[in-house]
């Protein structure tokens, strides 16, 4: 009986000094094991006395059962402290600032080509492109400009060999619609794309460069659809109550051209330092389809016409958000990008 309760004292002593988990169910083994203190107090029984093994038996049990629950009610407050202290370390602060994504912008001559883009679509018109590594032959010959042309000497370019160059226009596409059209009127296209030109980078000059091209091709369009169309898009561009004004000039592809201006934004018409003290704005070339341009593609200019006209976007870009150098759409100033952000 005395052993008995040395091994209880001892077992509870134990546990009671058991600082882990870990620690606590080693002591479990020990003491509760086949090969613990109390398995060989068990084993005991077979040497006592028929009448002593009752009350023997009884005090093993009480303190098996003494021992298994001080263990269960150590583990249960181990478990709890480790639980809160696993809570504490891994606590997370939700009022803490998150780490902010850094997102790209919209390039602003991105944001100036869906804009007409978008203006042209709602006119029933299709988005089309071609290739910026152009043949000689959409970009010069089919828009008029036959190879001994002084003509050419106004859009020099980078040319890959004699008859692939780098695009100057995307007048080039609409000679690829034209064609591709096969006689099928009519036709309504928005052409943006790159351009190039052998031209030295300066605060107005870039070697390369973008436009969009719009042409409207069927039965008796006239100069007044073309007025009509780039009042619109003026207005759209540059805010209600623009108007445009043509001036006569020259391209070989159109037969009237004119040069477009539209009134100032800034000043509303009065004169800025923008406008030059004008009141106007030159921004676009337009004019009516060459009838040549037309035959050659397979029209019979007699029977139908069509207007054209080609935008420069950096132009519309730095008037429309006061750029004052075309150099800086393409050198990746991320400051300057950033002042695009529709999303701040
Ligand atoms: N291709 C001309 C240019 O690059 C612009 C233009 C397009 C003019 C269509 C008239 C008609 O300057």
């Amino acid at each position: 009986m005395e052993k008995i309760q040395q091994v209880k004292a001892e077992a509870l002593a134990n546990i009671e000094q058991c600082t882990t988990v870990e620690a606590l169910q080693q002591v479990r083994i020990t003491v509760l094991g086949k090969k613990g203190p109390i398995q060989s107090l068990m084993m005991l029984m077979k040497d006592l006395a028929p009448e002593e093994k009752p009350s023997f038996g009884a005090e093993v049990n009480e303190c098996k059962q003494t021992v298994a629950k001080a263990i269960e009610e150590k583990m249960a407050e181990l478990e709890a402290g480790a639980l809160a202290a696993r809570l504490k370390a891994e606590k997370i602060d939700i009022t803490l600032p998150g780490i902010s994504l850094r997102l790209g912008t919209m390039h602003p001559l991105t944001l100036v080509s869906q804009e007409i883009e978008d203006l042209f679509i709602g006119m029933g018109y299709t988005v089309a492109e071609g290739p910026e590594v152009e043949l000689d032959f959409y970009n010069f010959e089919r828009a008029n400009i036959p190879a001994d042309h002084p003509a050419r000497d106004m859009q020099d370019t980078f040319y890959i060999n004699a008859k692939e160059l780098l695009r100057t226009h995307t007048t080039a596409i609409q000679m690829r619609v034209l064609e591709k059209a096969d006689g099928v009127l009519p036709i309504k296209v928005i052409c943006p794309g790159k351009t190039y030109r052998r031209d030295d980078d300066d605060a107005t000059h870039s070697h390369q460069f973008m436009q969009a091209e719009g042409l409207v091709v069927d039965r008796n369009i006239t100069l007044t659809d073309l007025k009509g169309t780039l009042q619109l898009m003026a207005e759209r561009m540059f805010g209600k109550g623009r108007q445009i004004r043509f001036r006569p000039s020259y391209f070989q592809f159109t037969e009237p051209s004119v040069e477009v201006d539209v009134s100032c934004h800034l000043c509303g018409g009065k004169g800025c330092p923008v406008c030059k003290g004008t009141g106007w704005i030159e921004v676009l070339g337009a004019g009516m389809v060459h009838p040549n341009v037309l035959k050659m593609a397979g029209f019979d200019p007699t029977q139908c016409s069509g207007f054209a006209f080609g935008v420069g976007l950096e132009r519309v870009a730095m008037l429309k958000y006061g750029i004052d150098d075309i150099r800086n759409f393409y050198v990746n100033d991320v400051r300057f990008l950033k002042m695009f952000d529709r999303f701040d």
